[in-house]
């Protein structure tokens, strides 16, 4: 079995000032920095790195930064094949500016990303796709590319784990068509239209969910764990201590490993553990990508913290 990862490819530009520029005004940042970013980029590499058999649609565009990125994706062991390049698009990027309480403005800019249509996944998913494979989606494609997937998945008998991150209106009309549900406590409130969930609420929030059409949910609690549930039973995985150092794209760290592991025919209590301490291991590095886990390095940390 495989996954098919169909997400985002991002480059992110991070800079940081002492306060932001008002319109208008330049001031001199003193820092910069370039990362692989995209969550669908974040999450493939994840599962790649951790020796998951991962191949990925998506779109750049003919230039330096989605060159690199590609080469990344390459680097953690991605299929990038079915990967579009695009002359008319540069491929996407996130302009960050964080400033010296630490606070954040970000523009995105799609780019290529946005080039991702549904015809796109008409034409390259059927070839890719064999029954049992998984598909791993976010919302950071097109609404209408993410519903088109999630269609095929079920008239190909692939089955689709998706992350509802960046949360995006209309996603609680896709829940019928998931498979596998995994979602942060901001996100879980978001689809059922209530607060962000604490750990106490998570496990009947999963329940609601569950209602809702997914077979799987699982509600990521940042340092409290997560919570992961099936029509059977419900646990509650809390995360080991660690250092934090940075918690950027801990959560792709974890959806990645968890569809790695459940590709790989880890039940889904067995693979919910794997997928919080592949997330708590990626705390304690800066970056998205570069603070992902090899298999043996995760291995050590799991021998370490259980
Ligand atoms: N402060 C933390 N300490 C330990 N692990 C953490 C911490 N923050 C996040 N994690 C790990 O990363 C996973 C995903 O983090 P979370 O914040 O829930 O996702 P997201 O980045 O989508 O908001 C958690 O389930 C946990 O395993
Ligand atoms: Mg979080």
């Amino acid at each position: 079995m495989a996954i098919i990862a169909v997400g985002s490819i991002n480059t992110d530009l991070v800079v940081r000032v002492e306060s932001f520029p008002i319109p208008g005004e330049t001031v001199y940042g003193d820092e910069f920095a370039t990362y692989a970013g995209g969550k669908g980029a974040n999450q493939a590499a994840a599962a790649a790195r951790l020796n998951g058999k991962v191949k990925m649609i998506g779109a750049v565009g003919d230039d330096v930064n989605s060159s690199e990125r590609l080469a990344d994706l390459k680097d953690a062991g991605v299929d990038i094949s079915p990967v579009m390049i695009r002359s008319q698009s540069p491929g996407g990027v996130a302009l960050i500016q964080v400033d010296a309480s630490g606070q954040n403005q970000i523009v995105i800019v799609p780019g290529a990303n946005g080039t991702v249509s549904p015809d796109d996944i008409r034409h390259e998913l059927p070839d890719l796709l064999s029954a049992g494979d998984l598909v791993l989606l976010q919302f950071e494609l097109p609404f209408e590319t993410v519903k088109q997937s999630l269609e095929q998945c079920r008239s190909q008998g692939a089955r689709s784990i998706v992350n509802t991150a960046p949360y995006v209106t209309g996603t609680a009309d896709l829940l019928s068509l998931i498979d596998i549900l995994v979602v942060n406590e901001i996100e879980a409130g978001q689809l059922l239209g209530i607060k962000p969930v604490s750990l106490d609420q998570a496990e009947d929030a999963a329940r609601d969910l569950l209602a809702r059409g997914p077979e799987v949910v699982f509600v990521t609690l940042g340092g409290d764990g997560a919570v992961i549930c099936d029509a059977d039973s419900c646990e509650h995985i809390p995360a080991p201590d660690v250092d934090v150092v940075d918690t950027t794209g801990a959560g792709d760290a974890t959806v990645g490993a968890f569809a790695m592991a459940l590709d790989e025919g880890q039940d889904v209590a067995a693979a919910a553990r794997i997928a919080v301490m592949t997330g708590s291991f990626a705390v304690q590095r800066p970056g998205a990508q570069p603070s992902q886990p090899t298999r043996s390095e995760l291995d050590a940390f799991v021998a370490k913290h259980s």
